[in-house]
């Protein structure tokens, strides 16, 4: 039996940064993020005798995965295994899989192409057992904490349930894809492959002296990054997720050893969106992952200022999308 599945990135709006438990990334605090209908990424997964994957870019060349992206799938593939025999659903699950990803998004730009990857993954491997959207978000957890929101559309939390299990947190729909047509347009400054990706930086988040901090910030940052979608305020949507992302960025940098994600075209280009934003009263907010990339998402009516100030922007790959639906079968 041969399943297919598609999935796209999310942006955070309130950022997941650190865990409680780097093997099973549990997060150390909640997170809220807005699914993307684009750049896609699809999957097919197909029993085997045994773990292989191959891969394929853009534009439809071979694209082989190097030893430690194949050591991460393959250990996705066993905690996915491990999870569902934990909740006595491994039957039907075979003992292992050949792995076909077809994927539209650059690798390491900053536009989450691990978190389209396994919520897409983990929506093809469910297709061989039937599974909640909650429990795939789960098994999505297991490869990259944000793949968990990518399980759902629209507006989604990562949640902690209070366990310390396998299984104790897991994603939520705050509102979904039809609820506000908000856009993100991508500005990519740089192509240059990042050094130290997420799960090396989740795993020294901690020896930030800011880290404590940010945590004990999350809740209230939450409650109100909720209201203001549930309310689509957009003018506290920005406040507060402008405020975690360079909060987030704050802790990066004096992690040990410091990541710094953030360049100097990157901060020209948050500059320059104050200052528009302010002369012509433009509904955008900036936030950034982790990498130079910076998100510019806005309502229908600043997008088209947005994309203006995009297109002029020299040497930078735009990439655009508006809210989307999730991973799903295909
Ligand atoms: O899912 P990971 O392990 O790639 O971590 C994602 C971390 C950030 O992109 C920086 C923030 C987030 O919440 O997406």
């Amino acid at each position: 039996m041969k399943i297919s599945a598609r999935s796209t990135p999310n942006i955070a709006l309130i950022k997941y940064w650190g865990n409680r438990n780097d093997g099973l990334r549990l997060p150390a605090a909640d997170s809220l993020s807005m699914t993307l209908d684009s750049p896609c990424i699809s999957a097919t997964v197909e029993a085997s005798d045994h773990f292989s994957v191959q891969s394929f870019d853009e534009r439809g060349t071979e694209n082989p995965q190097n030893e430690k992206s194949i050591a991460r799938l393959k250990k996705h593939w066993e905690l996915t295994r491990n999870y569902l025999d934990t909740i006595n659903r491994i039957d039907g699950m075979p003992d292992a899989v050949s792995i076909v990803i077809r994927s539209e998004i650059p690798p390491a730009i900053g536009i989450a192409s691990s978190a389209a990857v396994f919520s897409c993954l983990s929506e093809a491997h469910a297709g061989f057992v039937s599974l909640t959207r909650e429990e795939i978000s789960i098994l999505a957890r297991l490869g990259s904490g944000s793949a968990a929101r990518s399980v759902f559309g629209g507006f989604v939390t990562l949640e902690n349930t209070g366990g310390t299990d396998i299984g104790s947190a897991h994603a939520r729909q705050v509102a979904p894809e039809t609820h506000w047509q908000l856009h993100d347009v991508i500005i990519v400054p740089s192509r240059e492959q990042k050094k130290v990706g997420s799960t090396e930086g989740h795993a020294m988040a901690s020896t930030s002296p800011l880290f404590k901090e940010r945590i004990t910030q999350i809740p209230r940052r939450m409650q109100e990054c909720t209201d203001a979608i549930t309310k689509k305020d957009f003018e506290k949507l920005q406040h507060v997720s402008e405020e975690d992302s360079l909060d987030m960025h704050h802790v990066m940098e004096k992690q040990n050893p410091p990541l710094k994600y953030l360049s100097e075209e990157t901060r020209r280009i948050i500059r320059e969106i104050e200052a528009l934003r302010k002369s012509d009263h433009l509904e955008v907010l900036y936030t950034m992952d982790a990498g130079p990339t910076v998100h510019l998402i806005c309502t229908d009516e600043a997008l088209k200022a947005i994309n203006d100030f995009a297109d002029v922007q020299k040497g930078c790959i735009v990439f655009r999308a508006k809210v989307g639906g999730g991973s799903t079968l295909v």
